[in-house]
């Protein structure tokens, strides 16, 4: 998904401050989590991950991206719903655990590999299978409702997908693992055709390229492993004082005094669940009515007490943050934060400038000439 802060190209420059710092795999805290693409690759690196956000969509992206090790068979939903039973049946996948033809012959699956191509047929026919439906997304975001969002048709198919997803799971259709999974899919779908330039604070005047494409529903299938991740829909500080002792704690709060709920209400809205009119909405794009889901980090006064009382409140032994050069709370505040509450008094810094990874210490002072540092890496010991 189009996210500030997105971490998922600076993930290369991650793992090898990890390694560097020869910080093996355990439990790690990822506590502004966003897209989940850190919890994501952790957990691939044989992390067990706990990952919290205040936002409902990155909660989704958590369950789907993170906590979930497993996809449905779907053989309960395609016993009552006649519409995956025909799309199964038209695929040659109505015995999923045994085998598919192909080239002419039989290519033996494994359960998984079964589940994961039925996965993505359902996603498709929550994309274009299901009739389009006059719901809050098409009342709302798209012309009929006044806004460019999306064009009609597309939000008629969110509002489709999202509706046929909540209706499976209420009716047992759907484990949580699986229903997450799909409605990641439809959020970062809608997110592909919406009429932005990347964030919703407002919508283009005419109609882009992007949002003329039809939605496309894509699920990604889980990383399959023993690890139990936990999501979080919390501040990181309270989820923090709650995990006590852990390895490691990442840091990636907001930089800026932008509220991530204001530039982000449509995904939010799209992974609340199910509702139809009793949203109240407000202004030109929309915003969630009498609703702030505000972050302390994000304002210049409140930063520096937020990232205190995180440092205080978590039992991690290792604590990595990733800042920004044009970040509310300067690199000279940040630095002695935590030195404050490191073990030894030290921090150590990695730049990342032009793919080139370098790690300097604030004791040394060290200068690179003419560098113009795009993204921060710091470390410190805890305990
Ligand atoms: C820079 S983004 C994180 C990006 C993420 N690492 C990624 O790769 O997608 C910052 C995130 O912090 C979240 N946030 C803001 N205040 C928070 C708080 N007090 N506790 C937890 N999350 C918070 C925002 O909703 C946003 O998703």
């Amino acid at each position: 998904m189009r996210y500030i802060g997105n971490k998922t190209k600076l993930l290369p420059f991650l793992r090898s401050a990890i390694a560097r710092l020869g910080i093996a795999p355990g439990v790690v805290h990822d506590a502004f989590a966003g897209t989940a693409a850190v919890g994501r690759a952790l957990k691939s690196a044989g992390w067990v991950v706990h990952s919290s956000d205040l936002m409902t969509y990155s909660y989704v992206m958590q369950r789907a991206y993170v906590v979930a090790s497993s996809v449905d068979s779907f053989d309960e939903l395609a016993k009552a719903d006649a519409g995956i039973r025909g799309v199964f049946t038209e695929r040659g996948l109505a015995a999923p655990h045994r085998s598919i033809i192909g080239a002419g012959r039989a290519i033996p699956l494994e359960p998984t590999d079964a589940s994961a191509t039925r996965l993505t047929a359902v996603a498709e026919h929550l994309a274009a299978g299901v009739a389009p439906n006059d719901g809050f997304f098409a009342k709302n975001f798209g012309p009929a409702g006044g806004r460019m969002y999306f064009t009609d048709e597309n939000a008629r198919r969110i509002d489709a997908a999202r509706m046929t997803l909540h209706d499976w799971r209420r009716r047992g259709l759907l484990a949580d693992d699986t229903f997450y999974i799909l409605l990641a899919a439809v959020l970062e779908g809608a997110d592909r055709v919406a009429n932005t330039a990347g964030v919703y604070a407002a919508y283009i005047k005419q109609w882009q390229p992007n949002a003329l494409r039809p939605l496309a529903v894509v699920a990604e299938r889980p990383i399959g492993t023993v690890a139990r991740c936990v999501a979080h829909q919390a501040d990181a500080a309270q989820v923090a004082e709650t995990l006590g002792p852990i390895d490691m704690l990442y840091v990636d709060p907001p930089y800026n005094t932008r509220q991530y709920a204001g530039y982000y209400h449509v995904p939010e809205l799209i992974a609340r669940g199910w509702f139809d009119d009793d949203v109240k909405l407000r202004g030109k794009t929309g915003l969630i009515a009498d609703e702030e889901q505000k972050s302390a980090w994000c304002s210049r006064r409140d930063a520096p007490d937020a990232l205190r009382g995180l440092l205080a409140a978590t039992g991690a032994c290792h604590v990595l943050v990733s800042y920004n050069t044009e970040g509310v709370i300067g690199d000279k505040s940040l630095r002695s934060i935590l030195a404050d509450a490191a073990v030894d008094g030290r921090v150590k810094r990695f730049t990342q400038r032009y793919k080139r990874y370098r790690a300097d210490s604030d004791r040394e002072g060290r200068r690179y000439k003419g560098d113009e540092v795009r993204e921060l890496l710091y470390y410190a010991r805890l305990r």
